[in-house]
């Protein structure tokens, strides 16, 4: 890509933003990205199910080491695939220090839907992850990096120490990573991966990615640009809070009159996109600018582009379950689409966007009828064990074991498993957990791109009349 796209699909887990809607992206010539989160539990349901078209097999026959690719498809590959009443075989949860299968498998899922993204064209393709799901980190960007993997943007917390990863893997050294504790004597947890060690040999990356951090403010932009060294960032995507996925917390919080938390989103939170265009490096504005107006307005403020998620996620392409896509592509074309900002649902503590749809956890009656588990255990925080070793709570999980461990119980008040509900809404959960869909607040490039409730519309409908400024494709009424 020689010229810096206008629009970045934003990175959508779990699986949202898969392979395909990536490879349709970034085939138009615009920046496709692949969701990284879960995706080592997603390819195990992949292979599981038969691996319909053998695109991961395909994938990872080109994986440098073939004998951990051997391991990861015989351990997880049913021929034909397993029938819906069956359920998936575990993949383990994350810890500290977790055992070499695991780790073989998220190295693989990285790589895998970063060769399949990038299959059959020669644009740049990035990968996001989530630094608050920081424990398949170093494992992750390593499977992405042997792929080739052009960017990495990341968002949900602060990633500063991802620059250092990559120059470490480029330089074929010993990677690691610091994760907060909670507990009074453990400050951190470090956790750390030596390549040459793990795959035998020295390994060799085909290209040094770069590296798009996520935030929401003046002061986290020049924070990053002030504490990386020169070169460590290629740019920014300024997330506004209309966003859909997790939004940054606001200054100020009310109570509705049952006691509900809702963000006050005020003048504090408005971004000066002067200042960011001052610091001298290509921004992307993400939230609601999904029409080619506030594509003009986004680069007439100095930005390179946009980055958009909510079109993608409910196009033909999207990894969203193709049932739950269409009853929201119909309420929202009706404009009877409600998306409210949860401040309790996340286990991280963010708020996050939800939709309400009859059948998902947004719905009070399913949500308390849901008995709580922790299977996948991608949110889980770090603490301090009293006997001094580290131990793993999520305020998702049954409130006595989260009590048990040190927990608050205010914490678990209104949470939900973000884990299982997102692997639902992609098709791959587990069997009677109920989805739970995110979307950005602002759907009407829906009445744009659909000629009836009823009809659908692609990528490439979608990047063309972003593009096409001031000329819908579709008119109504
Ligand atoms: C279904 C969905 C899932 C998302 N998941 C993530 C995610 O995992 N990580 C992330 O950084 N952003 C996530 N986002 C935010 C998008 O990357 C993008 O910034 C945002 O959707 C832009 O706002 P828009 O939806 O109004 O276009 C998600 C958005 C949607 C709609």
């Amino acid at each position: 890509m020689a010229t810096l796209p206008k629009i970045i699909q934003g990175g959508m887990g779990v699986n949202i933003s898969g392979w395909p809607l990536a490879q349709a992206v970034s085939r138009l010539g615009q920046q496709g990205t692949i969701s990284g989160v879960a995706l080592e539990r997603i390819m195990a349901r992949i292979l599981q199910r038969g691996d319909p078209g053998g695109h991961i097999r395909r994938a990872l026959s080109s994986f440098p080491f073939q004998d951990i690719a051997d391991r990861v498809v015989s351990r997880y590959f049913v021929q034909g695939g397993i029938s819906k009443t069956v359920p998936f075989k575990k993949v383990p949860i994350f810890t500290v220090n977790m055992p070499r299968l695991l780790i073989e498998l998220i190295i693989c899922a990285s790589f895998a839907f970063v060769w399949l993204a990038k299959e059959g064209h020669s644009n740049e393709i990035s990968i996001n992850y989530m630094e608050k799901v920081a424990m398949p980190h170093l494992y992750a960007i390593t499977g992405a990096m042997l792929a080739g993997v052009d960017c990495i943007t990341m968002g949900a917390g602060i990633p500063l120490q991802i620059p250092a990863v990559i120059n470490a893997l480029l330089e074929g050294k010993s990677v690691e990573y610091r994760l907060p504790v909670s507990g009074t004597n453990i400050a951190g947890y470090t956790m750390k991966f030596n390549p040459e060690n793990f795959f035998g040999r020295q390994i060799s990356f085909p290209k040094r990615p770069k590296f798009l951090p996520i935030v929401a403010s003046n002061l986290l932009a020049k924070f990053f640009k002030k504490k990386l060294p020169e070169g460590s960032i290629s740019g920014f995507v300024i997330e506004e809070p209309t966003a859909g996925g997790h939004n940054a917390p606001p200054r100020k919080i009310i109570r509705d009159k049952s006691g509900i938390p809702l963000p006050i989103y005020g003048a504090k939170d408005i971004v000066d996109y002067e200042e960011i265009a001052r610091l001298g490096l290509p921004f992307w504005i993400g939230g609601s600018h999904a029409s080619p107006k506030k594509l003009r307005w986004a680069l007439d403020a100095g930005a390179a582009g946009i980055q958009a998620g909510s079109i993608f996620a409910l196009s033909e392409e999207s990894g969203m379950d193709p049932v739950i896509r269409k009853r929201i592509r119909q309420l929202g074309f009706d404009g009877n689409l409600h998306v409210k900002t949860d401040m309790r649902i996340s286990p991280t503590g963010f708020p996050f966007k939800v939709v309400c749809l009859k059948g998902t956890l947004s719905n009070s009656i399913i949500y308390n009828g849901r008995v709580r588990i922790c299977n996948h255990g991608a949110l889980t925080e770090l603490y301090e064990r009293p006997d001094g070793n580290v131990g793993y709570r999520c305020p998702a999980e049954i409130e006595q074991q989260f009590v048990m461990k040190g927990g608050k119980i205010d914490e678990t008040l209104g949470r939900g498993c973000l884990c299982s509900g997102l692997l639902s809404t992609a098709g791959y959960g587990d069997h009677g957990e109920p989805p739970i869909v995110t979307l950005g607040d602002d759907v009407s490039f829906l009445r744009k791109l659909m000629k009836d409730r009823s009809s659908s519309y692609t990528v490439e409908d979608a990047i063309n009349w972003l593009l096409d400024c001031h000329r819908p494709l579709i008119q109504h009424g």
